[in-house]
């Protein structure tokens, strides 16, 4: 049995950063974020009751180190008495672009595993999994804005507007390559246990989910842009505030958002957000697209630039 899922990646606009059960990957915190259209993985898996051990393979090459986080989901999934699986991931972005491809992977790995094994999961139900394999991931199960509620035992996840219902284009501007020096889940657990900031971090929260909630409901720039970057500059100070210290930005991220600020200044729509690495995400309207695409394109530091859309929710391609 085969089947092949595609998920694009998301970027949150009001951020998960730390998590109360690390055991089910529960997140401390609600999120809303925006998922992409263009950039994609797509993601093939192959139960094979001949072989005898997992396989993955992404873009072409065997990637041994991911194995056990991909072969955990495989068993919440289809359960642990299940057939040896051949997994093929292809994405068509750069992993260094920061563009959280593990959400995009494990949303398109939970789909793909459930319909190999004849499992008929909801889109909720699949959100929840692919939650336990990545919080990021649960949100791009979904297209459009989604938000991710933290509920008392379990997550909710549902979406507040389509991806046509408030067009928007989002400029990345990639300032280095290579992986990230700390990943996620243990930058997490390090801000959790050490950073001073992190009780104020968890307390404003919800008030944050209900201004970014009523932000996309009224369809107001302005004020989404607003709380998304208090947002991300919150996230980053409990970060920068942790010990050791976690900081993910570079010279030239400090230069992108000063030049996002100039491009604010002289009326047009943007606002930035920064995750667990050194690149900003711009968005804005898609009116203004080509001058914040230009701007950013010829900031100092600035290797790359993607340009993206808003996109929908990920689907199955082959169900056999
Ligand atoms: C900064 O979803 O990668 O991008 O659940 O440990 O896999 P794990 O974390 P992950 O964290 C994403 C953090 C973030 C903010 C966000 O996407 O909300």
């Amino acid at each position: 049995m085969q089947a092949t899922a595609i998920a694009q990646p998301n970027i949150a606009l009001v951020k998960y950063w730390g998590k109360r059960d690390l055991a089910r990957n529960l997140p401390a915190v609600g999120s809303i974020s925006v998922t992409l259209s263009g950039l994609q993985t797509e993601m093939t898996v192959r139960l094979n009751d001949a072989g005898h051990r997992d396989r993955l393979i992404v873009n072409g090459a065997s990637a041994e180190k991911m194995l056990p986080r991909v072969s955990a989901t495989l068993d919440r999934v289809i359960g642990e008495k299940r057939e040896f699986a051949v997994v093929e991931s292809r994405s068509n972005f750069p992993i260094a672009a920061g563009l959280a491809s593990s959400a995009s992977a494990f949303a398109a790995l939970t789909m793909a595993a459930a319909a190999a094994a004849g499992r008929s999961l909801s889109q909720q139900e699949l959100s929840r999994l692919a939650a336990e394999s990545s919080g990021s991931a649960a949100r791009s199960l979904y297209g459009g804005f989604v938000e991710l509620r933290n509920g008392a035992d379990e997550i909710h996840v549902s979406q507040l507007a389509a991806e046509n219902d408030w067009p928007l284009s989002i400029i990345v501007a990639v300032t280095e390559a290579g992986p990230k020096a700390v990943g996620s889940t243990e930058a997490m657990e390090i801000s959790r246990k050490t950073s001073p900031f992190y009780g104020n971090w968890l307390a404003h929260q919800d008030g944050d989910l209900d201004i970014a909630r009523g932000a996309i409901e009224a369809r107001d720039f302005a004020a989404l842009a607003s709380i998304a970057e208090h947002s991300c500059l919150k996230m980053h100070s409990v970060m920068w505030a942790s010990r050791p210290p976690l900081v993910y930005w570079n010279p030239a991220t400090l230069s992108c958002m000063q030049t996002v600020r100039d491009l604010q200044n002289s009326g047009a729509d943007v606002f930035f957000t920064i995750d667990a690495g050194p690149q900003l995400k711009a968005i804005c309207s898609p009116d203004d697209s080509d001058i914040v695409h230009d701007a950013l394109r010829s900031t100092s530091g600035v290797i790359d630039v993607l340009r993206s859309a808003l996109g929908g929710a990920a689907r199955l391609v082959v169900d056999e």
